[in-house]
């Protein structure tokens, strides 16, 4: 939500700074900006995306070595040029850039309105800046005492980076709740909401904490804390490689992500999962097996897609584990006054690691004695470094904004946790235990032959492109698919989906179905086939068109829907990792069909680090 990027040092910054956002431009791209020292501050903003803002520079004086440049998802005030960051402090002698919400920014705002300041924006970010500039005048000009002294008064989170003009090799930042990588080069820095825009310059990173400051000149990184006391940077080495964050031939990240499936569960795998010598190994898990086992009770919280993995994993921990579980909407978890108790199990799933109300929710359990597993992505990021425990999915960047195979590696983590915790709390037999193992070490080629059949959804892509609504039913496991296949859906194509179990159609959306109506039913092989056919048929003899996701050697299916895609049979626990995927190249291919732009859908942003 919102990308922030920074350079100093003795390269040109504007190629470091387009460059670094265009990388994280997945993080919001309803305006972009730079502003560059030379002299003075030279700043360039333009609705719209980083290429506008190219357009925008051309003939324009670009020089400089030290530049902050920001691409942004609205929050307060429309997109626009004149809300667009950076902004420039009254004086026009400090520009800032802000990813998050200054929640007190009215009250800040009537405060500097009474000393005489005027806004010309909309944005919480300009009175933070005001805010910083009216204590630095004060201050005989110190700018690092005067945002360690406004942030004081900050209620809300931000990551900000401001440069000024009379100190023109310096970038003064700090962070609370939205993230922050400082890339240490030689006599040169540079800052980022992640590492994408740093990877090609450096592998030796700093993750800036929550009430830092840092002060970052070429050949020098400070960081303090808002009480004035120095901290010790801790440099963490980056595992990832570039052709990772590019699109590798590939027409779009979405694309190239659901390709990349095979591969991104089987390193979620690796080294973790034996099938033959018949072991599960997440150090994580090792750590906590008797709190997990003997939990009274798990947690699971998430937001979107990685609800949805959390709904599938209550049906498989429930059922091989017989551990009583509830997912709950972090949104929802933070403001209500849930009962937790000193030992039950908390499990955060979160690609970006960041997700604002992910965070403030494992914060509430944790104060309430809940043991916290962060199921993660992003390795390094907030929620990895505030749960106690943890396993991350190994997926590797994900760019697209629609989540794809970070959702198939929380699903074989989750999957790992429940059978080894199964195994060993004994709620499954050996031979149940070695046959689940089994089944999950052979995802990854299955998963191969399921992309096998991108051109023939290419095709009922081409059918199903003018639909306005679509109904997304399966039952037990695959109930939550249905609601991934909906919201996938919805996010990359713009068509109102809607999913639900399959036996509650009757009680409501059957009145929806008409002969425009396409129904995707996930029909895979399980202890309900019978039921959905069922279903099927009753969608059937109200006209319905019927798209079935179903095993290879289902003969009645296919008799009554007017699309099927096969796909490899798995036992019923493992099938929803693979199911999901012909929902994910549905929706890709009609997003493509309807022209949609499947890598940024409109309003929609990667890392929602806003409330
Ligand atoms: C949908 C999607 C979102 C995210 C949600 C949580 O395709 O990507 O619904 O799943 O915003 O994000 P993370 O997993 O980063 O906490």
């Amino acid at each position: 939500m919102c990308g922030i990027v920074g350079y100093v040092g003795p390269r040109q910054a504007y190629p470091v700074i387009i460059k670094g956002l265009q990388r994280l431009e997945y993080r919001g791209y309803d305006s972009a900006g730079i502003a560059i020292i030379n002299g003075k501050i030279n700043l360039y903003k333009k609705q719209g995306k980083v290429a506008d803002l190219e357009e925008f520079v051309i003939g324009k004086n670009v020089q400089g070595h030290t530049a902050i440049g920001h691409t942004r998802w609205a929050t307060h005030g429309e997109p626009s040029d004149r809300n667009a960051h950076p902004h420039l402090s009254r004086s026009g002698e400090i520009a800032m850039i802000h990813n998050g919400i200054i929640e007190n920014y009215i009250s800040l705002k009537e405060e500097l309105t009474n000393k005489g300041y005027t806004f010309k924006s909309d944005t919480d970010t300009e009175v933070l800046l005001n805010f910083i500039e009216d204590i630095y005048i004060n201050n005989g000009g110190n700018l690092e005492e005067a945002v360690r002294i406004a942030l004081k008064r900050v209620v809300g989170a931000y990551c900000i980076l401001l440069i000024e003009q009379k100190n023109p090799e310096t970038i003064i930042a700090a962070r609370k709740g939205s993230p922050l990588v400082i890339g240490i080069g030689k006599n040169e820095h540079f800052l980022a909401s992640d590492a994408s825009p740093i990877i090609e310059y450096t592998k030796e990173v700093v993750y800036v904490n929550d009430y830092e400051i840092a002060i970052v000149r070429p050949d020098e990184l400070t960081l303090k804390n808002l009480g004035n006391e120095k901290q010790t940077p801790f440099i963490t080495e980056l595992d990832l490689e570039l052709d990772a964050i590019e699109k590798s031939g590939y027409d779009h990240f979405m694309l190239k992500e659901i390709f990349e499936q095979p591969k991104t569960i089987f390193d979620c795998l690796r080294g973790r999962l034996n099938a033959e010598k018949g072991y599960i190994n997440l150090s994580g898990v090792e750590k906590y097996l008797d709190e997990i086992s003997n939990a009274p009770r798990i947690i699971i919280i998430a937001c979107g897609t990685s609800w949805h993995a959390g709904l599938v994993a209550e049906y498989i921990i429930e059922e091989t584990c017989r551990i009583p579980v509830e997912v709950e909407y972090a949104s929802e978890f933070r403001y209500r006054n849930p009962i937790v108790n000193k030992g039950d199990m908390m499990i955060a799933i979160s690609q970006s690691g960041e997700t604002a109300d992910t965070i403030v929710a494992i914060e509430k359990a944790k104060e309430q004695g809940a043991i916290i597993m962060g199921i993660v992505n992003v390795v390094g990021s907030s929620i990895a470094r505030i749960s106690h425990t943890g396993v991350y999915t190994h997926a590797g960047p994900e760019i697209g904004v629609a989540s794809t195979k970070a959702f198939t590696g929380q699903l074989a983590a989750l999957m790992m946790i429940a059978f080894k915790i199964a195994f060993y709390k004994q709620t499954i037999s050996e031979e149940r235990y070695l046959h689940l193992c089994n089944e999950l070490s052979l995802v990854p080629e299955k998963a191969e032959i399921i992309l096998q059949q991108n051109d023939s959804i290419r095709l009922i892509a081409e059918a199903l492109k003018d639909s306005s609504n679509a109904l997304f039913l399966g039952r037990g496991y695959n109930f939550p698919i249905a609601l991934e296949g909906a919201l996938k859906l919805k996010e990359i194509s713009y068509i109102h989906a809607e999913g639900y179990p399959a036996a509650e159609m009757k009680h409501g959306p059957i009145a929806l179905v008409d002969e425009n109506l396409p129904v995707v039913f996930i029909a895979t092989k399980d202890v309900y086939h019978e039921k959905i056919i069922s279903n099927i048929q009753e969608i059937k003899a109200r006209k319905g068109k019927v798209i079935a996701v179903i095993n290879e050697n289902d003969t009645v299916t296919p008799k009554l829907a007017d699309h099927v895609i096969v796909i490899p049979e798995a036992d019923e626990i493992i099938a929803p990792i693979l199911n999901v995927i012909p929902l994910q190249l549905l929706s890709y291919h009609i997003g493509i069909a309807r022209g949609c732009n499947v890598d940024m859908p409109r309003n929609l942003a990667k890392s929602v680090t806003v409330e």
